[in-house]
C-alpha cells in the first residue's frame, strides 16, 4: 500500500471493512481501461521527473472504484494519503490545517468534494494553483493577510457528477477521469479474484449470476458474494454455483437485472401514480421519501442506462421495458 494511509470520519468504514480486496496496483485492477491507461502515463512521467503528480478528479456513480483508484495512485507514487470528505471539512481553517500537514509529495483525497462549502473550497484555489494559502491575521482596518507555503501535493477529487462542481474548482483539476459501470464480464473476473482472496469456492457460472446482478458495480459484486457465500455455506455445501447464486440474491431482492427493491419502487410508482411520467424529480423523491441528489446519483444512472427510464426535457419517463420487466401493463 501506499506509506501510510491516514483517514478521518465518514471514510474510515469503507476503507477499512474491505482491505484485503482492493487491488493495491494498477496492473491488479480490473476493468476503467481508459482511466487504467491515462493514469498510468502520468504516473510514469510524474515518477521519471520525480515530481508530484497533477491534480486528478474522479467522476461517476458511487462504488466504481474512486477510492480505490487513490489509494493506488498513492501506492503508485510511493506516497502517503490523507483520506477525507467534502461535509466533514467545515470551516476554511480545517483545510488550512489538513493541507499544511501534508509532507512532499502526498496525495489528498477529498471524496463528494462537490459538498465542499465555498469558503473551505476558497482555501483550496492557491493551494492547488500556487501550492500556498493566504491566511488572514487581525480584524477590522488591523486585518491582513499572509501566505504560507506548502509542499507540493497531489488532490485528488471524486464527486457522483462532475457538473455539481463550481467551475473553478474543476479547472484546477489536470487530469479529469471519468468512471462507467462495469461490464458483466469484468465483474465477473473481479468475483473470481475476491472469491479466491476471501478462499470462497465459486464456479465461473456462479460468478457471472452475481455479476448480471451487480448493477455494474464491484462493490455490490463484493457485498453480495459475500452473502451468496453465507447463504451457500449455510442451505449448501458452500460452494458456489449459479443456481445456488441465483437462490441467495431472489432472496435478498435482487433481480435478474440487479434493480433492488428501491428501484422496483421507483418504477412501480411512476407507474401507479403518475402514470409512468413525465414526472419532475423532485415530486419523485418526496413520493418515495427519498433525497433527490440520491435518486440523481444512485437510482436514476443504472435504471437510464439499462433502458427503464428515460430523462425528457418534461421529467422522467418510465419504458415499455420496465412495464415488461415487471409485469405490468400501461
Ligand atoms: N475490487 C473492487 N474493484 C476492483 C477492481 N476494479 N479490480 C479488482 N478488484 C476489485
Amino acid at each position: 500500500m501506499a506509506k501510510r494511509i491516514i483517514t478521518t470520519d465518514t471514510m474510515e468504514e469503507d476503507i477499512r471493512l474491505e482491505p484485503g480486496l482492493r487491488p493495491k496496483l494498477l496492473s491488479e485492477y480490473i476493468g476503467q481501461e481508459k482511466v487504467k491507461s491515462t493514469l498510468n502515463i502520468f504516473i510514469e512521467a510524474a515518477r521519471q521527473r520525480k515530481d508530484s503528480l497533477d491534480h486528478v478528479l474522479f467522476y461517476g456513480p458511487p462504488g466504481l472504484g474512486k477510492t480505490t483508484l487513490a489509494c493506488i495512485v498513492a501506492n503508485e507514487m510511493d506516497v502517503n494519503i490523507k483520506i477525507t470528505s467534502g461535509p466533514a471539512i467545515e470551516k476554511p481553517g480545517e483545510m488550512a490545517a489538513i493541507l499544511n500537514n501534508l509532507q512532499e509529495g502526498d496525495v489528498l483525497f477529498i471524496d463528494e468534494i462537490h459538498r465542499l462549502n465555498r469558503q473551505v473550497e476558497e482555501v483550496l484555489y492557491p493551494a492547488m494553483e500556487d501550492f500556498a494559502i493566504d491566511i488572514m491575521i487581525g480584524k477590522g482596518a488591523a486585518a491582513r493577510s499572509i501566505r504560507l507555503d506548502l509542499p507540493k501535493f497531489t488532490l485528488i477529487g471524486a464527486t457522483t457528477r462532475a457538473g455539481m462542481l463550481s467551475a473553478p474548482l474543476r479547472d484546477r483539476f489536470g487530469v479529469v477521469n471519468h468512471l462507467e459501470y462495469y461490464s458483466e464480464k469484468e465483474l465477473q473476473t473481479i468475483i473470481l479474484r475476491s472469491a479466491d482472496m476471501l478462499g470462497v469456492r465459486i464456479d465461473s457460472r456462479g460468478a457471472l449470476e452475481i455479476a448480471r446482478r451487480s448493477r455494474g458495480t464491484p462493490r455490490l459484486a463484493n457485498r453480495m458474494l459475500k452473502r451468496v457465500r453465507d447463504y451457500a455455506q449455510v442451505r449448501y455445501d458452500g460452494r458456489i454455483s449459479a443456481e445456488i447464486a441465483s437462490e441467495a440474491l431472489d432472496l435478498l431482492e435482487v433481480d435478474r437485472y440487479g434493480l433492488d427493491r428501491i428501484d422496483r419502487e421507483i418504477l412501480e410508482l411512476m407507474m401507479d401514480k403518475f402514470g409512468g411520467g413525465p414526472v419532475g424529480l423532485d415530486t419523485l423523491a418526496a413520493a418515495i421519501g427519498e433525497d433527490s441528489g440520491t435518486i440523481e446519483d444512485v437510482y436514476e444512472p443504472y435504471l437510464i442506462k439499462n433502458g427503464f427510464l428515460n430523462r425528457t426535457p418534461k421529467g422522467r419517463v418510465v419504458t415499455d421495458f420496465a412495464y415488461e420487466h415487471l409485469g405490468r401493463t400501461k
